[in-house]
Parts: C-alpha cells; structure tokens; sequence
C-alpha cells in the first residue's frame, strides 16, 4: 500500500513537472522570419557563444530561438500516445503496444498523421516518438510504449508511424537509442549484449525507421557495454551515422550525459532539458583546449538546423490554426484502432453480447468507473474530461438493460453477491494503470490481489464473465484463466477505449488485434527472467531520483543479456517452454482457412502467394503472418523468425490472394567475423500461420548449397 502511494506521488510529481508545457498560440508566437537565410549561412552568422549555446535545450522542451538571426525556438512534446503537455484538448490515441497488436501499417500511419495535425496546432515540431525498444523482460514498466518483441514487427509499424508524423512535417526522434529494456535502475545500468544480439535483436527496429527516413533518434539512459548511450562512438558513430548513414538530430534523453567530452565528440546534437554538460562555458573552454574540435560543434549546429529545416519548421508559424485538436474525425479514429488493437485471447462464444438476452450486465473491476487511459511518465496524456467509463457507452446502445457498478470490495455485499449472480452477463474491466505500470520503474508480475479476487469470486458467481485486461505487456494469467468465458487484452487505448471496447463487446467490430508478445505460464518461463534483478518490483523514490546525470553519485550495475537471441518466442518457440499465448496469437467471431501456397522465384526475390478464405458468418480481418525457419539453425539461432505479415479484412465468404515477398535480407544472419550480415544459403521452411504456433501453411525453400559458415 505504502508502495502505491509513493508511485502515485510520483506520478503527481512527474505530472506536475510536465505539465502544462508553455502554451503556444499564434498571438504569442510570430510567424517565422520573412527570408531565413541557408543553413550554411546560418551557421557561419552564428557567434561561437551562440554556438555554444544552441547545443543545449531550453524551457524543458525546446531548441533554443536566437532573435538576432531570426531564428524561432523549436518546441519538441512528448510522445507517442498524442501530444502531452499542450493545453489544449488533445486526443489520446492508443499506446504503442496497441498499435502494435493492430498489426495494421495504414491505420496506424493515419492516427500518426492526425497527432502531426494536433502537433500542428499546438506548435510542437518534434514529437518526441515513437518507442520501440524490444520487449525483453514482461515486468519493465515502459513496455506499454514500446512496441512488443519482435524487431521486424516494431520496426514495420514504427515506420508506418514515423512516415505518418512526418507527412505533415513534424519531427520524430525514434527512442531510446539503444538496448533500455527495462526501467529498474535504467540511470545505473549497463546493459551487456554481444554483438549478434545487438545487430539481430535490438538494432533493426531502429534501422527500419531510418530506412524510413525518421528525422531524428533518441538516445537512453543505461549504458551499453560499459559506455553511456548518449556518448557511444560504435553505436552513434559507427552504426547509426556511419553504416546507416543517418545524417539526422541525435537528442539526448533528458538529463542522461555523464560528460562533455565524450558526448560532444562521441555523441548527441543536443543536450536536453538543457545544458548541464554541454554548458556554453564548458565547451567553450574544450574547444580553446582543443580547438580541433571547433568542427564538431559546427557540425552539430548544422545538424539541428538542418533537420528544423527540411520539416519547414523554421520556415513557417509555429502554430497552424488550420489544424484542429480533439476533432471529431480524431476521436472516431482513436476509437476505431483502439478497437482493432485489443486480442480477444480466449473465447467461450458468450461474447458478443445480445442485445436481446442480455437484461442484467454488471460492470466490475478498478476501471468500472473510468477507463485507463495511458501508463504512467512522460507518455501520459492528461485529459480535461475524466476518462471515459464502459457504463455511458454501452448503456446508450443497450437501452433495454439493466447496468450496474460495483467497484472496490463488492464480493464483501451479499446484495452485490446476489446481483451479480443473478447477472445475465458480468463485465470485469481491470489490469494495472498508469500508477503501476510506468516509465520509471518496472511492474510487478502479477495483477493487483484484489483484482484477482475480483474476478475469482464473480467467476464462482456466475459462468457468463468477460474479463478485460489492461496492461502494456505480459502479466500471470496461468492462476486464474480457466474461470471467465473471454478474456480481452486491452492495453492502453487512449480518450475512446471504452468505445472502441463496447463496439467489440456488441460485435460492431470484430476483434482482429494480434499479440505482439508472448505470454508465459509463469515468469520464470522467460530466460531473460534469470539474467534480470530480481528485486525489480521494488520501489524507491531516492534509487530515481538522486544522482541522475552525475557520474559520482552513480555506481552502475552490468545486466547481462546473456539469453542473448532468446527472448519472446525466439525463445519459446526454439526452447520452450510451452507459453500460455503464443506471439501473434488473437481470435476472431468469426473463422479463416488458410489454402494453395506457392512460392515463385523472382528476379532478387522470392513472391510467397497464399489464399485466405473468411468461413464465419461475420465480416472481419486476420493478420497472416510469415515465419521463415532454417532446416539446420545453430544451437544459438531462434527456430523460426517473423519476416512478413498482413492484416487482411474478409466479407463472410470471401476470399483473398495473399502476396508476400522475401528477399535475401530475409535469409541473412550478422557476421561478427566479418563484421557485416551474410546471406546463409540452405533449405528453409516457409511457415504461415495465424500464429507463431498456429501455422496453417508450410513449404520448403532450398536457397542453394550452404556456404562455410563464417561466424
Ligand atoms: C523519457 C523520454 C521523454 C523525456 C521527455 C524522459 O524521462 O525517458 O522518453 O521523451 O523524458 O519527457
């Protein structure tokens, strides 16, 4: 209980800290410069103290203005959920996990494009997203804003996000740049990873996105093999800038250097909230040390502007009127993908409900009252109105029926026992929350105790229960699933969950969402589990808070990624043990037979084509997805690898080609010998299914004679 509320204060405090950001609005804030000269230009007016200077944020979130050069500030908002911290009636779209799980590029790209246009309006330039670091462990508290644990899936829908931002010319810094899988001690950890690891693992998501022309990366808090992300010359200089030739702003996470030196020359743009490092004196003084470093800085400037320019943002008004926030339109959207987002991940055919049978619902659970709308930290969007409960929403299209609310301790009632027995259906909507589940800290493992009881004693109740979950990763399920007839996993969805969720619960929408994870039995299933402190749960203010950016009051601690490839069904699927819910897994109202695979040589490639037959009486979607799996894999080598998906949506009846293509991309492993990734010929399996072990369809590749491993 003490734990809580020190979470909660935290919360308030973080909340307090973030909002309300300054708000921008066209009165306060002139148009930008009639005739801002070239960059090149730019930088060679700017004094060496205004140099200086630029290479620190300002204001908590922005790039500093410079008048004299007609130069307007750059305002940068988080994240990834909507825009946080304007004041201004912003939508709160689904979390990223959620966006993940729709497993749908085109629904995502067009939320992303309707948060640019409320960015637009409120004057924010940079959006401060998307996450997609890999779900390793299900306990780090950041998992809900992440994008689940599979690199080419984060990578494929981070893409769709950043293109969908960017439409609009608004910035995107893609983070945390790199290997921050966790939030325990995130300032004081050293996360360990071999190199395959990286570069197979953690690193393609992050390539995905710059492949996708993403403006900007965001670097972490932890160090990676003994050095500070925000100052790595193999990750920033040498893979990001170098090999991806990413010409983009590298900004820090805020307060996350550890020196000057090193992060100037090794590192970030810019340093942010502001300089504490890259003080205008303290670089000032490096460069008269060593004053060949005077192109670094200039570099970095140019960086920064280059980036504000290409996104028009010093060209144009900060705020766009033209835009709107909290429309109408972006409401029905974020509900839309809310809905299309929750996994229906058991199903006993009680859902949906009839309108017709049902007299009696009773609404149970922590979020009877209010659906939650985020996880905690930086990501969290403040509403104006409190957040919307399943009650009003379904009560609207339920007229005929009796709805009522028990919150709390309900089972202690023997009229609330007899209510809900009586009940023709239950309704459970529960899981962690904003204070449990956070930026900051790791969750626990299991859902609150109360929770479970809740829905063990309305599941002894009465045999018609749904349970809704809201959590942004796995959580145990293993002791109680058995009870309730459905089962929805609801992540975060926003300021419309609870219509996005009464259209799946009266089968408006059929549920399509997909897990983007695995869940398993226990938490000791998860390898990465026993290379991962074991006190993660535990909570405290001054381990946060004390010492953050300050090299003496730190000691870091290594954490070992020593499962190294086997993390989510990498795992699971190569070495087991058998999960409770595979990645990918998710039901449907209705059925799809899956039939005629071929696959056809092209030119560079190889065209998978399938036929996906809808044989249900309702119209709904399935996400296909395409594992390619070695005949021979090496002890170290997942079984089988997600390299294709696509989310198909059917009339009862109907029936459709899918179409994939492989490329040699798709066969190649990294070669830490030769330092790059190499094709590795042989005989594979192409495996589609509607799950990772769900699979429908198989067929051999042969790609040619193996070459000698080189390894
Ligand atoms: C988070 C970042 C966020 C920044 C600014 C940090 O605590 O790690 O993701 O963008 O704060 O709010």
């Amino acid at each position: 209980m003490w734990e809580y509320t020190k979470k909660r204060l935290l919360q308030y405090v973080m909340n307090r800290w973030f909002f309300p950001l300054r708000p921008l609005s066209p009165a306060t804030e002139e148009p930008a410069m009639g005739g801002i000269p070239g960059v090149d230009e730019l930088v060679a007016r700017m004094t060496t103290e205004e140099k200086c200077a630029y290479i620190g944020g300002t204001a908590g979130f922005s790039i500093r203005g410079i008048p004299r050069l007609n130069l307007p500030p750059i305002l940068m908002a988080d994240a990834s959920c909507g825009v946080r911290g304007a004041d201004a009636p912003v939508t709160a779209f689904p979390s990223p996990v959620a966006l993940a799980a729709s497993w749908n590029k085109a629904a995502v790209h067009a939320c992303a494009r309707m948060i640019a246009e409320e960015c637009r309006a409120t004057g924010v330039a940079i959006l401060l997203a998307p996450g997609i670091n890999i779900a390793r462990v299900p306990v780090c508290g950041r998992n809900f804003e992440y994008m689940g644990e599979d690199p080419f899936l984060a990578g494929e829908i981070a893409s769709a996000y950043v293109k969908g931002v960017q439409s609009l010319g608004v910035g995107v810094t893609v983070k945390h740049f790199a290997c921050n899988n966790g939030e325990y001690d995130r300032h004081k950890s050293n996360s360990v990873v071999d190199e395959r690891t990286l570069r197979e693992l953690y690193l393609p998501a992050f390539h995905a996105v710059v492949r996708s022309g993403a403006t900007g990366v965001m670097t972490a808090y932890n160090q990676i093999n003994g050095t500070y992300a925000s100052e790595h010359p193999h990750l920033i200089g040498k893979i990001l800038r170098g090999e991806w030739k990413f010409d983009g702003l590298v900004v820090s996470d805020w307060n996350s250097l550890y020196s000057t030196e090193g992060a100037f020359r090794h590192g970030v743009d810019i340093e942010m909230p502001k300089a504490k490092w890259f003080v205008p004196g303290t670089v000032a003084d490096l460069l008269t040390r060593k004053p060949e470093l005077a192109k670094i800085l200039d570099n970095k400037v140019r960086t920064i502007l280059t980036t504000a320019s290409r996104l028009g943002a010093l060209q144009r008004p900060a705020v766009d009127l033209a835009y709107e926030v909290g429309s109408e339109e972006h409401r029905r959207a974020a509900s839309r993908l809310a809905a299309e987002s929750v996994v229906l991940l058991k199903h006993g055919g009680m859902l949906p409900l009839d309108k017709n049978r049902v007299r009696k619902l009773v609404i149970l659970g922590a979020f009877a009252s209010g659906e939650p709308i985020g996880g905690g930290g930086s990501s969290f969007i403040k509403q104006a109105q409190p957040a919307q409960a399943l009650l009003p929403v379904l009560g609207k299209l339920l007229p005929q029926t009796e709805i009522s609310v028990h919150e709390g301790r309900w089972w202690m009632s023997t009229k609330k026992r007899r209510e809900v027995a009586k009940a023709d259906a239950v309704i459970i909507t529960t899981g962690f929350g904003h204070i449990l589940e956070s930026e900051a800290y790791d969750r626990p493992w299991r859902l609150p105790d109360r929770e479970i009881r809740n829905i063990v004693e309305s599941c002894e109740l009465n045999d018609k229960v749904t349970v809704i979950v809201h959590a942004g990763g796995a959580f145990e399920m293993q002791s109680w699933i058995d009870r309730p007839q459905e089962v929805l996993l609801a992540w975060y969805l926003g300021s419309e969950g609870a219509q996005g969720l009464t259209d799946l619960l009266l089968g408006k929408t059929n549920p399509s969402g997909k897990l983007p994870i695995t869940i398993a039995k226990k938490l000791e299933d998860h390898v990465s589990m026993s290379n991962y402190p074991t006190d993660f749960s535990r909570f405290s203010i001054k381990r946060i808070t004390v010492g953050q950016g300050n090299p003496k009051k730190r000691s870091v601690k290594a954490l070992d990624y020593r499962e190294a490839l086997m993390v989510g069904y990498r795992q699971f699927d190569t070495i087991g043990p058998e999960p409770l819910y595979p990645f990918g897994h998710g039901l449907s109202y209705t059925t799809f037979s899956y039939s005629d695979l071929t696959i056809a040589k092209k030119a560079h490639a190889w065209q998978i084509s399938w036929k996906l037959t809808n044989e249900g009486a309702v119209a709904g979607a399935e996400v296909c997805q395409l594992y390619v799996r070695p005949e021979f894999p090496d002890a170290d080598h997942p079984m089988q690898q997600l390299r294709g998906f696509d989310k198909v949506f059917l009339q009862p009846g109907e029936s459709s080609e899918v179409d994939m293509e492989l490329s040699d991309e798709d066969f190649s492993e990294y070669s830490v010998t030769e330092g790059r990734w190499i094709m590795v010929r042989g005989v594979y399996t192409i495996a589609i299914g509607s799950s990772s072990r769900d699979i429908r369809l198989c067929d051999r590749l042969d790609i040619g004679i193996p070459d000698q491993r080189r390894r």
